[in-house]
């Protein structure tokens, strides 16, 4: 039995398995045949942390692939009220098929996950958000941006930062991350990165000038600068970030036909201007459309790894 946890713990092949899963399912729903790959199977979602995207494509997936999601908030939830994660992961995973939790920690996600009996998927930590580059990297396949491109991530060098050095060091392309001072991405995610790159051959630098980091990119992306649990650093943070916003100056330095992604939700005149996202807005909702056909591929692969 396989987890979701980050990116970390899979190969370059099973990361393209599971794409090759999510493109031909993807291809499957648009003929508006659902074949119930996960028939009778009950997924689990738990949330900490409020969601749009993440609630909604998990919850559409598993029914589109034959099964039911059962929304569980923390404050619904007796652990709301203290009972330990522990104890959570060994009451619901014996009565569903799989978990998605969305939660602080990566220790959290860790620990539910070590007692869990079946496979648990990370909705989205403070240190990681796989699912989210599952579907980016759908999106840059679709756009045919998977081809040895360049990627530019301009701003906090949080769990997205995190999550491109991990695909871009599994995967083998060139990433570049441009973040103010005091806001680089966890020395330790950064030297796994580096190690992961060694074998794939990608290239990443860490940067503090998105001018640098952006000129002949393929492919621009951000984050907002306030992620959620940080809403107390705001006024510090704008303040740190001036001069990071994606906008139209800062894009015409990439490649003529590059694309632009941000995971939502986007805060503009903070780290995107609303014309570059308006002028962007196609791959923009790509993006998030693919939130459920990545996922679905993600679902489809776990299942088929039990024992
Ligand atoms: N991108 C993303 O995970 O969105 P939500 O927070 O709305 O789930
Ligand atoms: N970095 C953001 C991503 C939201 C999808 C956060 O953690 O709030």
């Amino acid at each position: 039995m396989r987890h979701f946890l980050t990116l970390r713990d899979f190969s370059r092949d099973a990361i393209l398995e599971m794409i090759a899963l999510a493109i031909k399912i993807k291809a499957e729903a648009k003929r508006r045949e659902f074949i119930p790959y996960l028939e009778n199977q009950t997924l689990a979602m738990i949330f900490e942390k409020s969601s749009t995207r993440t609630r909604v494509s998990f919850e559409v997936g598993i029914y589109q692939l034959g099964g039911v999601g059962l929304f569980l908030s923390r404050n619904d939830l007796q652990l709301g009220r203290g009972e330990p994660m522990k104890d959570t992961a060994r009451v619901i995973s014996r009565m569903c098929d799989m978990v998605m939790i969305r939660t602080f920690e990566q220790s959290t996600l860790e620990e539910f996950a070590a007692y869990s009996q079946v496979p648990v998927i990370n909705g989205l930590t403070n240190e990681y958000h796989p699912v989210q580059l599952m579907a980016d990297y759908l999106t840059m396949v679709e756009f045919g941006k998977d081809r040895d491109p360049v990627v530019a991530y301009v701003g906090d060098g949080n769990n997205m930062a995190h999550s491109w050095l991990m695909l871009a060091s599994k995967l083998g392309f060139t990433l570049r991350i441009a973040t103010p001072k005091g806001y680089e991405p966890q020395e330790r995610v950064v030297a796994d990165a580096l190690e992961f790159a060694r074998e794939s051959g990608a290239t990443i630098e860490l940067l503090h000038d998105p001018r640098e980091a952006v000129v002949g990119a393929d492919v621009v992306t951000t984050d907002t600068w306030i992620s959620m649990g940080q809403e107390e650093e705001r006024e510090q943070r704008l303040r740190d970030f001036q001069g990071f916003m994606v906008d139209s100056d800062l894009m015409a330095l990439a490649k003529e036909d590059a694309i632009f992604l941000h995971c939502l939700p986007a805060y503009r005149g903070y780290e995107v201007s609303e014309e570059l996202f308006e002028a962007h807005a196609e791959e923009i909702f790509t993006e998030a459309e693919n939130r459920l056909h990545a996922q679905k591929g993600i679902m489809v692969w776990l299942d088929r790894q039990r024992s």
